[in-house]
């Protein structure tokens, strides 16, 4: 998409897997275009299980041919590609691959010569769309928002990474009848969102604010018919752009993103104006969505409201459940917005893949929408939309995340307690290391939230789970603060390494087995990145860096690195394996959305 991060497609390097799995498939001309599948295992480096399948299609022994590819690989060391070792038949057909030391340490070299860490970009990026963090104006934002905004995110980071042209969308609820009862409410009581003396801009004062018009404009909506009918008209109003409604309007938008943005800021995510492109972005086409619908007969009249109707989808009565583009009494829903939308991102941003990145609880309504677009030809066969729906934020007690009065939980104070724990889990590290006051609070915000963000990250979506802060900050276990100590760990290393003691790769060294482990690990990087934006599931992302971690710690504790007995050779390639670790963490952890403090 731009010309720095094509030049770094020269710079790509296979992995180690992809080489193996080439040279099998080299070996045996009748194996061409069969998949090896190739496994990292325990036994050996990889092990590779094709042959099993390709000998059943071809009507052989799956040992015999084993064998066979045995026999034509090129033998170690002897010229060629001489990335693998030793190869050993197993079982029933299995083969048992292990790599050369010299080629891993290669491998990583390539690596560590890339400002991408030799992981390729995309020859031909697609157009996607990532429709995430959307709260809705007026209101407070819950769980629901914040892991909207923390997985949409990631995806947004690792997709760009891999060279997809991403436009990132925040679908902000601004719109609909609540906003005629609101703005009706102001214009009868204009002081109401004034700020008083002494209240400043912050996020909090937004809110209390937003909240108190809300409740008041709510109840007077309840108990006063004259006022409900006032707000009624007030919404046709707005809808049809009058202006002194529309900047009502805009000023409920306005407190909203002061209020939006603190908490964005807390999260440590950028949210950009330009990608804020709410419900109210889609008004001027709603009317022609549902005469489009209503022309090509997607959409009838029935009941007064124009619906979509689809075969297997029926309530409990039995009775069929359309999507209501339009309502009886002429507004238009959450439905029509999300149409016009579909409109809008593939034929004005020409997008190839839509991503909506929201509660499972919607799943329904977006299974309606894309078979609704479907048919009006809004998506066609070259266009994938799919809703990733992610499940909900629990309480210790298994519910749903609320507070003990039954409320539900503010995110701010959900993230302050958050960064509180961390504080106090720092400091005690920190005090023993020296940190001063101000990097125990800096170190405690990115420990915090980078906590918040890796508990949401590392559960697969669609799961639900337990918001457990104990757990979520712990030294043990799969958490962020073990892997950012990992990381902090290489740069403490690099702070002790004696001057003129550097990092360098040494592919005449012996690995020793732990390095060898983590070698191999560093090096699927690329391909393990490749998998999460194929599927758009940061949590693996999330176990890769947590396995390359703790392959850290079983190399740290084996391994001594500036005392290594190897002379200064070893001394060089084990730095390298350390600086290439600390970088390959870094890019990961920030493709996650969580900082990595240099000393913890
Ligand atoms: N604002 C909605 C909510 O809070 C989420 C919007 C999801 N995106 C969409 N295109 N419908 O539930």
């Amino acid at each position: 998409r731009n010309g720095t991060s094509m030049a770094s497609v020269a710079s790509l390097s296979a992995s180690l897997q992809q080489r193996v799995s080439a040279a099998l498939a080299a070996a045996v001309p009748s194996a061409t275009g069969a998949d090896p599948l190739l496994r990292r295992s325990d036994r050996a480096d990889f092990q590779a299980n094709g042959v099993l399948g390709l000998a059943k299609r071809q009507k052989t022994n799956p040992q015999a041919l084993a064998a066979e590819v045995v026999a034509a690989l090129p033998a170690s060391g002897g010229g060629g590609d001489d990335t693998i070792a030793a190869v050993e038949v197993s079982g029933p057909g299995f083969l048992n691959i292990t790599v050369a030391d010299a080629a891993i340490t290669r491998n990583l070299a390539a690596r560590a010569a890339d400002d991408r860490l030799g992981v390729p970009v995309k020859e031909h990026p697609g157009v996607t769309v990532v429709d995430y963090a959307q709260p809705n104006v007026a209101k407070e934002m819950h769980v629901g928002h914040l892991r909207s905004s923390v997985i949409g995110d990631a995806i947004v980071k690792i997709l760009e990474f891999g060279g997809e042209q991403v436009v990132r969308r925040h679908h902000i609820g601004d719109w609909g009848t609540q906003f005629g009862m609101l703005v009706q409410y102001l214009i009868e009581h204009p002081h109401e969102l004034d700020h008083s003396a002494g209240e400043g801009d912050t996020g909090e004062a937004s809110m209390s604010r937003l909240d108190r018009t809300y409740k008041a404009s709510g109840a007077l909506f309840r108990s006063d018919e004259a006022f409900k009918e006032r707000a009624r008209r007030r919404v046709v109003d707005l809808q049809a752009g009058d202006p002194e409604t529309v900047a009502l309007w805009q000023r409920f938008v306005d407190e909203s993103k002061i209020y939006f943005d603190s908490v964005y800021q807390k999260l440590d995510i950028e949210i950009r104006d330009e990608d804020i492109v709410g419900e109210s972005g889609y008004n001027d086409m709603l009317v022609e969505t549902c005469d489009l619908l209503e022309k090509s007969g997607v959409a009838v009249w029935s009941n007064g409201a124009l619906c979509v109707f689809f075969d297997d989808i029926k309530g409990k009565d039995g009775e069929p459940v359309p999507l209501i583009v339009r309502k009886t009494d002429g507004g238009f829903g959450y439905a029509a917005t999300d149409l016009s939308a579909i409109r809008n991102r593939t034929g004005d941003l020409h997008a190839d893949t839509l991503l909506y990145v929201v509660d499972v609880r919607q799943s329904l309504h977006f299974r309606m929408v894309f078979e609704t677009a479907r048919r009006a030809g809004w998506l066609t066969d070259e266009v994938t939309a799919r809703h990733l729906p992610f499940g909900t934020l629990l309480g210790k007690d298994g519910k749903p995340f609320k507070t003990r009065a039954g409320e539900s939980v503010k995110l701010e104070d959900l993230l302050d307690e958050a960064v509180q724990r961390a504080t106090a889990v720092v400091r005690e590290k920190g005090e023993k290391i020296g940190l001063t006051e101000e990097e125990i609070t800096a170190n405690g915000v990115q420990v915090g939230i980078g906590a918040v963000k890796y508990a949401d990250l590392s559960t697969s979506l669609g799961r639900d789970y337990v918001f457990d802060l104990d757990r979520m900050v712990s030294l043990n276990g799969d958490t962020s603060v073990y892997v950012q100590y990992a990381y902090a760990r290489t740069r403490s290393i690099f702070r002790k390494a004696a001057e003129g003691q550097q990092a360098a790769a040494h592919p005449e060294l012996a690995l020793e087995p732990a390095e060898r482990a983590l070698g191999l690990h560093l090096d699927a990087f690329g391909d393990t990145l490749a998998e999460v934006a194929g599927v758009y599931e940061p949590h693996r992302l999330a176990s890769y860096l947590f396995q390359l971690a703790s392959l850290f710690t079983t190399f740290y504790e084996q391994c001594p690195v500036l005392t290594a007995d190897g002379g200064q050779a070893q001394v060089e390639n084990r730095l390298f394996l350390c600086d290439l670790t600390a970088r390959t963490l870094r890019q990961g952890l920030g493709l996650l959305g969580i900082r990595t403090p240099e000393r913890l």
